[in-house]
């Protein structure tokens, strides 16, 4: 009598442990939504002609929250804005630590924009990340959702996105890390704008493309979800997923029309979500571009199919997909959140000043990899 029990339990115990065996092939019939299993492709889960999806649209900004950052571009350009069905608009901010100010993180996740990691010291060195350690990338990733949710006091479970600094993607290591750091997706690989994959799970092996310098994960990850990084076209058509380095010049009707375009060519093809990167410095060097993404912006607000939303958003209607006569954006107002607003003034490893603004008391010395709560 008990011996198949004990196979049965030996056989659960295997398959309850993540496999370090290279991923097996996707199909739709063993990979199922329903099980928060998605294959990768670029088969959009609606497929009806009088009601097709809607073409989601997710602004990212991985930069550090600053003072004028929030002045100058998110007030002005997102925080009155609607979608077409007049509910809010979406934005994820994947961010960084050094010099963020975590009272205007507070502030953007309780006006319900998405707040996500992109590593503590966003080190600009691509080795760095090419051959970080299990433990650099954990001290990195968890060490800046522990700051995020301690210092701009919002919940730890609401900060699931990732993308890695520099893109540079370290395959199954960068993936065990997230998964170690309590991260559910990334949004730091880039499909070229032919390929155009929709979001899925690493559950079985990934057909997307590897791209540049990065190395791509091979492992099955169970319900870990890649949000592609989505290029489009840029000058001379070059493949570019960051308005800055898209490089287009033009008037600000140029560069609207140029974006637009661009969106066009997925709404017209098969309607994968896009995201793209917004960096400011594309406002400071490249003239035109804050009135011509206005001027986008105002656009595409009259497209009753177009709507903006977070990266979190994408993969909330990806699980449970509906036409665009029938999606509402996402509403978040139910976020509450307490705020002291002390500007800390702070010596970093380097012993240089540092000024941090906190929704909590201040640390005893500037947070950093290996001491994510400032500890003395
Ligand atoms: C980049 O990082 C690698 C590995 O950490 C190191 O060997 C190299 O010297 C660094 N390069 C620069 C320019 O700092
Ligand atoms: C685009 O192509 C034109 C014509 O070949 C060339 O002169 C220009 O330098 C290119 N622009 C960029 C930014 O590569």
């Amino acid at each position: 009598m008990k011996a198949p029990v004990l196979v049965l339990l030996f056989a659960a115990s295997i398959f309850a442990y993540p496999s370090v065996k290279n991923a097996e092939n996707c199909s739709p019939d063993k990979c199922k939504i329903e099980d928060n299993c998605r294959c990768s492709s670029s088969i959009n889960p609606i497929s009806d002609d009088e009601n097709p999806a809607p073409q989601l649209i997710a602004i990212t900004v991985s930069e550090s929250v600053v003072q004028t950052l929030y002045d100058n571009y998110l007030n002005p350009l997102f925080f009155d804005r609607k979608n077409p069905d007049g509910g809010p608009i979406g934005l994820t901010f994947y961010v960084p630590h050094e010099y963020t100010d975590y009272s205007l993180v507070q502030d953007l996740y309780v006006r319900g924009y998405e707040i996500g990691d992109h590593s503590i010291t966003k080190e600009p060195n691509q080795t760095y990340w090419r051959e970080a350690t299990p433990q650099d990338l954990q001290d990195e990733f968890e060490g800046q959702k522990t700051i995020i949710s301690t210092f701009a006091n919002i919940p730890s479970k609401d900060i699931v996105g990732v993308r890695t600094p520099q893109l540079q993607l370290e395959g199954d290591v960068s993936i065990n890390a997230y998964v170690a750091s309590g991260l559910g997706y990334d949004n730091s690989w880039p499909t070229y704008s032919t390929e155009q994959i929709l979001p899925y799970t690493l559950t079985y092996a990934s057909t997307q493309k590897c791209t540049g310098t990065m190395n791509c994960p091979k492992d099955a990850h169970e319900d870990f979800w890649i949000a592609p990084l989505t290029n489009i076209k840029g000058v001379n058509a070059t493949e570019c997923n960051s308005l800055a380095t898209c490089l287009v010049q033009g008037t600000a009707d140029e560069i609207a029309d140029w974006l637009f375009d661009e969106i066009k060519s997925y709404r017209d093809s098969n309607r994968a979500p896009l995201t793209l990167r917004l960096d400011s410095y594309w406002f400071l060097f490249t003239d035109n571009s804050y009135e011509g993404f206005t001027k986008f912006l105002d656009k595409i607000a009259q497209e009753e199919d177009i709507f903006l939303v977070s990266v979190q958003d994408i993969l909330e209607w990806i699980k449970n997909p509906v036409g665009h006569k029938d999606y509402k954006s996402p509403v978040h107002d139910d976020r509450t959140a307490d705020c002291l607003g002390v500007t800390c003034r702070l010596k970093n490893v380097n012993n240089e000043d540092r000024y941090m603004k906190s929704c909590v008391p201040c640390p005893q010395v500037y947070p950093w990899k290996g001491n994510p709560l400032g500890e003395g």
